[in-house]
C-alpha cells in the first residue's frame, strides 16, 4: 500500500531572542504574568533583511538534506502561512527560486495556525491521487511584523520561524494514517488581521488607525481551542481504531501551555508524551508544529512504528489533526 510518509524534517528560527524581560520594557506586563498565563519565556524575532521565505527556504533545505532528496525531485511545494512575504506571489514560489526546485508547482495556503496541518493534508491528497511523488510541506511565519507592539494582549504571544517536512509516496504501513480538518467561519472576527487586505487596504488612514495589526479576543479563542482540538484529536483516533494510550508522541499547536495542558488532560495524554517548546518560541502559528516535530525527531523522540498525533487550531476558525505512523 502507498502511503504519504514524512522522510525528512527541518526547521529554522531567527537568531534574535526577545525575552519576557525585554517585553516588560515595552508594555505594562511582567515575566511572572506571561509565564503563569502562557508558559512562554522567550521568542525569536526576525531581523531586518529576514522574511518568511528566508526561514522557509532554510527549513526546506534542512528537510531535503535529512530526507536525502534533491530539490529537482520535488513535484509540489506548499507553504502554510498567514505572513507571506507579499500578498502575491506565493511565498512558495520564492522558496522554489531560493532552493532551485524547477519541477515543482507551488502555492501558499491560508489557514492561520492550522496552516501546517491543512498543507500536510493537501500534499497527502495529491500523493494519494498519484499526481505527486515528492512534496515539500512548510509552515513559516514572521508574525513580529503584524503584531502590535503596543498591545499587551497579543504582542507577547507570538514569534517567528519555520519548519518543513518532505512527504513522499512510500510503499508500506508507515506514514500518514489520516488527516481531519474543520472550519467555522462564524467566529472569524475573534482572531484576525484587520488591515492590508481588500476590506481595509493599506491607506495612510488605515495605517494611522493601526489596522494592519493582528487582533484577538483571547478568552474566547482559548475556550474554543481547547474544545475543538480535543474533539478533532478524538475524531482522528476513532477513525483509526486507536485510543490515546496508543499515542507515542503528541505535538499540539504551541499556543499556550494552559491550552496544551487542558487538551492533554482531556485526552489522557500527559507528561513525556506531550512535546512542548513554546517556552522558547512562543506561538509561531503555522510553523509551530513543524518546528516542534523537527526538534522531536532530532532529539530521538520518535522511533519506527510510533504513533504521532499532531493537532492545531487557528483563526478562521480552522482546526485539524493528523495521525502518523512513524
Ligand atoms: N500583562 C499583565 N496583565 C495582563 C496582560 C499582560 N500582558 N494582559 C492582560 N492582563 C490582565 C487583564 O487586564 C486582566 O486584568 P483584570 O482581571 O484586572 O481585568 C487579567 O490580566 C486577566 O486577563 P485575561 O484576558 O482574562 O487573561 P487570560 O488568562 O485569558 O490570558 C491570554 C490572556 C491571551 C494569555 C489567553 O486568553 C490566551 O492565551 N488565549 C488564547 C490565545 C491564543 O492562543 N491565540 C492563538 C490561537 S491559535
Amino acid at each position: 500500500m502507498i502511503r504519504p510518509k514524512i522522510t525528512g524534517t527541518g526547521s529554522a528560527v531567527p537568531q534574535k531572542v526577545l525575552t519576557n524581560f525585554d517585553i516588560e520594557k515595552m508594555v505594562d506586563t511582567s515575566d511572572e504574568w506571561i509565564v503563569s498565563r502562557t508558559g512562554i519565556r522567550e521568542r525569536r524575532i526576525a531581523s531586518e533583511g529576514e522574511f518568511t521565505s528566508t526561514f522557509a527556504a532554510l527549513a526546506a533545505q534542512r528537510a531535503l538534506e535529512a530526507a536525502g532528496v534533491a530539490p529537482e525531485e520535488l513535484d509540489l511545494i506548499v507553504v502554510g502561512t498567514l505572513t507571506p512575504d507579499f500578498p502575491f506571489p506565493a511565498t512558495a514560489c520564492i522558496v522554489q527560486q531560493i532552493i532551485k526546485a524547477p519541477n515543482a508547482f507551488c502555492f501558499d495556503l491560508s489557514a492561520a495556525c492550522s496552516g501546517f496541518i491543512y498543507a500536510l493534508a493537501t500534499a497527502e491528497k495529491y500523493i494519494l491521487s498519484g499526481k505527486v511523488k515528492k512534496a515539500l510541506v512548510i509552515g513559516a511565519e514572521v508574525l513580529s511584523r503584524i503584531v502590535d507592539w503596543t498591545d499587551r494582549n497579543t504582542c507577547l504571544l507570538f514569534g517567528d520561524g519555520s519548519g518543513a517536512v518532505v512527504l513522499e509516496a512510500v510503499e508500506g504501513e508507515s506514514g500518514i494514517l489520516s488527516t481531519h480538518m474543520h472550519s467555522d467561519g462564524n467566529y472569524w472576527e475573534i482572531l484576525y488581521q484587520k488591515g492590508a487586505g481588500s476590506r481595509n487596504p493599506a491607506t495612510q488612514k488605515n495605517l494611522d488607525d493601526r489596522l494592519v495589526y493582528l487582533t484577538m479576543q483571547g478568552n474566547e479563542v482559548f475556550k474554543l481551542a481547547v474544545r475543538a482540538m480535543g474533539e478533532v484529536a478524538q475524531e482522528a483516533l476513532a477513525a483509526n481504531g486507536l485510543t490515546p494510550d496508543d499515542v507515542s508522541l503528541f505535538i499540539p499547536h504551541q499556543a499556550n501551555q494552559r491550552i496544551v495542558d487542558s487538551i492533554g488532560k482531556r485526552l489522557g495524554i500527559t507528561g513525556e508524551r506531550v512535546f512542548v517548546n513554546l517556552d522558547r518560541y512562543g506561538n509561531t502559528s503555522a510553523a509551530s508544529i513543524p518546528i516542534a516535530l523537527d526538534e522531536a525527531v532530532r532529539a530521538g523522540r520518535l522511533k519506527e512504528g510510533d504513533i504521532l498525533l499532531i493537532d492545531a487550531f487557528g483563526g478562521g476558525l480552522t482546526w485539524g489533526a493528523s495521525l502518523i505512523r512513524w
